[in-house]
């Protein structure tokens, strides 16, 4: 059907031998979803897909969302496009190289992405994703236990408010009101633990006095960044990446600046976490 090959002990899998331009049919639909739910993210080479084609296999997961902020290809409005080139980075960040999983500020964060390389820089640019089951698994049995029941708070203004008119930010808080998730997460699939709290995203816990709630975030969300979790991958022209963004967080390298970096990215809408 297809083979996959390992990239890292607990994340990370490379799917060889198929054809995502072809269309794919059930058999094949679960047995990815499968490995998805096995390796965390799966990549794929070589896979020179159209804009139509890009949206057709993402649907073959679920429903598409459209990101109210982000900008999009034209004339596609499910395919969210990040796109740099010899503008510089504001004080040396995008909004991509900062630890966080997808729109954690959403009432039912999105299932998972399918990000496509469009344009590369011939060095540089790569993405990385973190295991978050692996980093609820290794605190300590006395943390574990500390955060049981608790929740955070998170918001799409600390990222993205600098971007919205400020005339457009109450509205656009009425729309996407602050979200309140578990700060450990059961996967709805796998029902591992998982810890679902970002450095992006993230803005307090909640019932916590601030400072002590400032101290533990900054502890949590560190582990994203412990190169054990982690897998790394090199983009090239058709690169596809497809991650689980309940379970993982990335992170994109900002490196390569003043080159071109294009991407374009398909988001499946998730549930409530619970
Ligand atoms: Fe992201």
């Amino acid at each position: 059907m297809f083979d996959l090959m390992e990239l890292g002990p607990t994340i990370g899998a490379e799917v060889e031998s198929i054809d995502l331009a072809a269309g794919l049919d059930q058999a094949m639909i679960s047995k990815l979803r499968e490995a998805l739910l096995e390796y965390k993210v799966l990549f794929f080479r070589d896979q020179h897909l159209t804009p139509d084609e890009h949206l057709a296999f993402a649907r073959c997961f679920g429903e598409l969302e459209v990101h109210p902020f982000a900008q999009h290809r034209n004339g596609y409005p499910e395919l969210m496009q990040l796109h740099h080139d010899d503008t510089p980075p504001v004080d040396g960040q995008y909004q991509e190289n900062i630890w966080h999983s997808d729109v954690t500020w959403r009432l039912r964060p999105s299932l998972g992405s399918i990000l496509r390389a469009v344009e590369v820089p011939p060095i540089g640019g790569d993405t990385l994703w973190a295991d978050m089951y692996q980093a609820y698994d290794d605190l300590s049995p006395s943390m574990r236990a500390s955060l049981e029941g608790r929740t955070a708070i998170h918001d799409f203004l600390p990222a993205f408010g600098p971007g919205i008119p400020p005339e457009r930010i109450s509205a656009m808080r009425e729309q996407f009101p602050l979200a309140e998730h578990p700060v450990v997460r059961i996967h709805p699939e796998t029902g591992r633990k998982l810890l679902y709290v970002n450095a992006s995203f993230t803005t307090r816990i909640v019932d916590m006095d601030l400072d002590e709630s400032r101290a533990l975030l900054a502890f949590l969300t560190s582990r994203a960044a412990r190169p054990e979790y982690q897998v790394r991958f090199r983009w090239q022209p058709g690169s596809i990446a497809f991650w689980d963004n309940r379970c993982t967080q990335h992170y994109a390298v900002q490196d390569y600046w003043p080159q071109r970096r294009i991407m374009e990215r398909a988001t499946i809408v998730g549930d409530t976490p619970s």
